[in-house]
């Protein structure tokens, strides 16, 4: 769907042909667009200022039926992020006037200072993700994706490029996997049919599946994560998949945080947070949809993705404030807060995962605390760690693929928080403060000496608005991440 190609725009037709322009110096050595660029100029309403915007019909310069110019702002603005932002704009645009392709010039010339394949990557990207629309629960589907999406670029870059292309078209179908996952409502994605979507989707791929379920999650004596899948009709699983290629030496393992909805449990949620509790699975969700990718990728590296899958509801069977379970590694947690039931499945997945696979990195990623979204806001996820340089690897592929993250500390006196009178560790902390890192320091007690870090997206899975490329719902933040940070391991 995504192609390179290098037509020359005086002889070959185009449906539409769209141009990012810069405000104040030339981003196109290509003469047929700065002709272009020129007579866009010339108007009085086209500067090249952000999102300026000027359409041109049937001009005699090129053969396009028409041509859109972009304002991207000043030299000093375009970043990648910047030009990703155009691409999924622009697809966008074409998607609403219901046209079925375009072509997009890819900057070039001497002023651009990004490296052409970073450039490339983030224009392809930005293309890909805002040609998806979620509209599976609507009768008529009102917004149909482009077929067909070309960059425009120099004829030596269109083979030099081509598997960058395919590479990118993968990763962006795996964040689009995690993003209808997250975007899907909580009745259609209880935790058997959540599972059996993963498994199905991973069999396809040749990974191998193993699930747990609640029989044997009760022999292998998984206490924390039974409690608070205790209250749900659904059961809970232990969904596992491992990607092993030949001759891959050390294990990564990635866990994700799965609960299906998030009703508080008997610490029943409030009206006004209880709505959005159905992406309480989104960590889950990157989990699975990274090994789906990484196996059509073929990576080098063996992984293994864990995903703690329930639903957390208040029933006569529910968990209760104040019980007291014991935790699969034999610490016993005592239940302070029922709604603080991500920390309950992790620890259980985590220490299962080392025992089992003792993995040389281990991250897991979840919708852990709105603290995290107060700390951060809804757009940074926080990275908690005891190894500054696995949370400086994974800060660097977030500023690669934009799916930012930052440090946030684990002070080892914060932990007496924790301290519980009647049971080892208590699941909240005596604090109101702090949440995110109480909330980490927790997981951590139960990872023993492992290179582990932690990935609160509680703000950035999902969103309420849509941006240029991401619709309103699931991000899928996660998947770019992992696949960047997976090879960087
Ligand atoms: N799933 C929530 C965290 C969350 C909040 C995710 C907002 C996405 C958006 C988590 O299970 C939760 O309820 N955490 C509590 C913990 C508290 C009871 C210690 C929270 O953050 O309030
Ligand atoms: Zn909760
Ligand atoms: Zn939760």
């Amino acid at each position: 769907m995504l192609k390179l190609t290098s037509v020359d725009l005086k002889k070959v037709g185009t449906e539409t042909l769209i141009i990012p322009v810069c405000e104040d110096k030339t981003i196109h050595d290509n003469p047929a667009i700065s002709l272009l660029i020129d007579k866009a100029l010339q108007l009085k309403e086209f500067t090249g200022k952000k999102d300026d915007e000027v359409i041109f019909y049937d001009l005699e310069e090129v053969k396009a039926k028409r041509v859109i110019l972009t304002g991207l702002g000043k030299l000093e603005k375009i970043d990648p992020e910047a030009l990703r932002a155009f691409a999924g704009r622009a697809v966008k645009k074409c998607m609403k006037i219901n046209l079925p392709e375009a072509l997009l010039a890819v900057p070039c010339g001497e002023n651009i200072k990004i490296d052409i394949a970073s450039m490339l990557e983030a224009m392809m990207e930005g293309a890909f993700l805002g040609n998806h629309v979620f509209n599976k629960y609507k009768k008529e589907k009102k917004l149909k994706p482009l077929k067909k999406i070309d960059l425009l670029v120099k004829p030596d870059m269109v083979k030099k490029y081509g598997v960058l292309a395919t590479r990118v078209e993968t990763v962006c179908a795996g964040t689009i996997l995690a993003r209808e996952w997250v975007s899907t409502p909580s009745n259609d994605k209880k935790p058997e049919q959540f599972t059996k979507s993963i498994a199905d989707l991973a069999k396809k791929e040749k990974l191998k599946v193993s699930v747990l379920n609640e029989k044997e999650l009760k022999q292998k004596k998984f206490g924390a994560m039974l409690a608070v899948g205790a209250g749900s009709q659904s059961k809970p699983r232990l969904v596992v998949l491992e990607y092993s290629p030949k001759g891959a030496k050390k294990t990564i393992a990635l866990v994700g945080k799965g609960v299906t909805f998030d009703s508080g449990g008997i610490n029943l949620k409030p009206t006004g947070s209880l709505e959005d509790m159905k992406i309480d699975m989104s960590g889950a969700a990157a989990v699975a949809a990274t090994l789906i990718t990484i196996a059509k990728l073929k990576l080098k590296v063996k992984v293994v993705g864990v995903m703690p899958i329930v639903e957390n509801m208040p029933s006569g069977s529910a968990c209760r404030p104040g019980d007291i379970v014991k935790s699969y590694d034999g610490k016993t947690v005592e239940i302070g807060n029922t709604d603080a039931e991500g920390r309950l499945i992790l620890i259980d997945a985590l220490s299962y995962c080392i025992k089992k696979y003792k993995p040389h990195t281990i991250i897991d990623i979840a919708t852990l605390t709105g603290a995290c979204v107060i700390a951060l806001g809804e757009k940074i996820a926080g990275v908690l760690s005891f190894d500054d340089e696995l949370v400086k690897t994974i800060e660097l592929s977030g500023k690669k693929t934009h799916e930012r993250c930052w440090s946030l500390p684990m002070p080892d006196d914060y932990k007496e928080l924790l301290k519980s009178d009647l049971a080892d560790i208590k699941n909240i902390s005596s604090s109101r403060w702090g949440g995110a890192i109480t909330a980490a320091l927790f997981l951590s007690e139960f990872v023993g000496d492992a290179r582990w870090a932690h990935i609160d997206i509680a703000g950035p899975a999902s969103i309420k608005k849509e941006h240029e490329y991401c619709g309103a719902g699931g991000t899928g933040f996660g998947v770019r991440l992992f696949c960047d940070l997976l090879e960087k391991l």
